[in-house]
């Protein structure tokens, strides 16, 4: 099968190739999906588990990408809950092959049927980005009606289901970003916009819940006007920052099934609109995964077509 693979961390764009693989074959409890089309997070390049196992011994070759949308193709052995034929999605364990790739094998534990009215490309795009918004928000940041969240990148691919669901859920969102970002900040529901390069952060008084996809100086800066009892969210690595009086909160965002169908429920009933900027097809793709580019919105390869 045809599989885009990381081969040389070093090498950047280069470092990636479209190769020849075989197809998987299912482990106990996995099921294996014909891939329909593939989310991918450039900063994917830099985690740990592209170039290492569990063990710590070296990847090489590995496939990436680990959201997807496709088709139950076969069944590993003593697997239930799905079944041969089915459509699914979700995000796949970190340190197996991916995802960018016709075939992939995954655990079934970590898949949610995908309705029948929703394109295997909106499916593919919403796994990391909606779960990781949903957990930040309620599991980790206790989010409750009435309060006020800083929702940092409100124009990303995470920032922007941050802030959809924030609001719904009754928060006051003040969305962030680049000057250039302001007017989709506040399409995706943001109730104000702060442009973090030009504006203060310090002119906002004091928010209930940060929720940080940027990290370093504007994640400290955050952390100083957390409200006593505050919490702070990130998504980026270790945080530096530890507000006076509140909880500072770091995750990697889990599979979740009953999740999956709560944000996708949102999305065919126009609750929430996924944010998908680029979309490829698997030939074509090694250009638009070059993890040095900056990209708008959710990037999606479609495999097939
Ligand atoms: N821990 C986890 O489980 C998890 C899960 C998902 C994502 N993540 C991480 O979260 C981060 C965001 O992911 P994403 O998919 O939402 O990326 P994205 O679509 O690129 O969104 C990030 C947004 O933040 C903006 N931004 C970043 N730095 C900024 C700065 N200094 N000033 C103003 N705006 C800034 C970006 O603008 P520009 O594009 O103009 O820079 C972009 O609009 C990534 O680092 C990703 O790896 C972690």
């Amino acid at each position: 099968m045809k599989a885009i693979v990381a081969t040389d961390q070093a090498a950047e764009a280069a470092g990636i190739t479209l190769a020849q693989r075989p197809e998987p074959t299912p482990a106990i409890n996995d099921v294996v999906v014909e891939v329909h089309a593939s989310g991918f997070v450039p900063a994917e390049w830099e985690w740990p588990s592209t170039w290492a196992d569990r063990s710590g011994r070296g990847r090489t070759h590995a496939i990436i990408g680990h959201e997807f949308a496709g088709v139950v193709t076969a069944l590993g052995y003593g697997t239930t809950g799905l079944s041969l034929g089915q459509r699914v999605f979700g995000i796949t364990d970190w340190h197996r092959d991916g995802t960018l790739a016709e075939y992939a094998a995954v655990e079934a534990r970590n898949l949610a049927p995908l309705p029948g009215d929703v394109d295997f490309t909106v499916g593919a795009s919403l796994p990391i980005s909606g779960l990781t918004a949903w957990q930040g928000l309620f599991q980790h940041g206790r989010l409750r009606a009435g309060q006020s969240v800083l929702a940092h990148g409100a124009a990303g691919a995470v920032g922007a289901v941050v802030t959809q669901l924030a609001r719904e859920f009754g928060g006051y969102v003040i969305g962030t970003g680049r000057a250039a970002d302001r007017q989709a900040a506040l399409e995706f529901g943001a109730n104000e916009f702060l442009d973090l390069e030009h504006d203060d952060l310090g002119d906002i008084g004091g928010v209930d819940l940060v929720f940080d996809v940027v990290g370093g100086d504007v994640q400290r800066r955050s952390a100083s006007i957390l409200r006593p009892g505050g919490t702070l969210v990130s998504v980026v690595g270790p945080v530096e920052a530890r507000p006076v009086d509140g909880l500072a909160i770091d995750f990697v965002v889990e599979s979740v099934p009953g999740q999956l169908v709560e944000i996708v429920d949102r999305v065919r009933d126009g609750r929430l609109r996924t944010h998908i900027g680029t979309v490829v097809s698997l030939d074509d793709a090694l250009p638009a995964l070059n993890p040095t580019e900056r990209r708008k919105g959710k990037t999606v390869v479609r495999v097939r077509p």
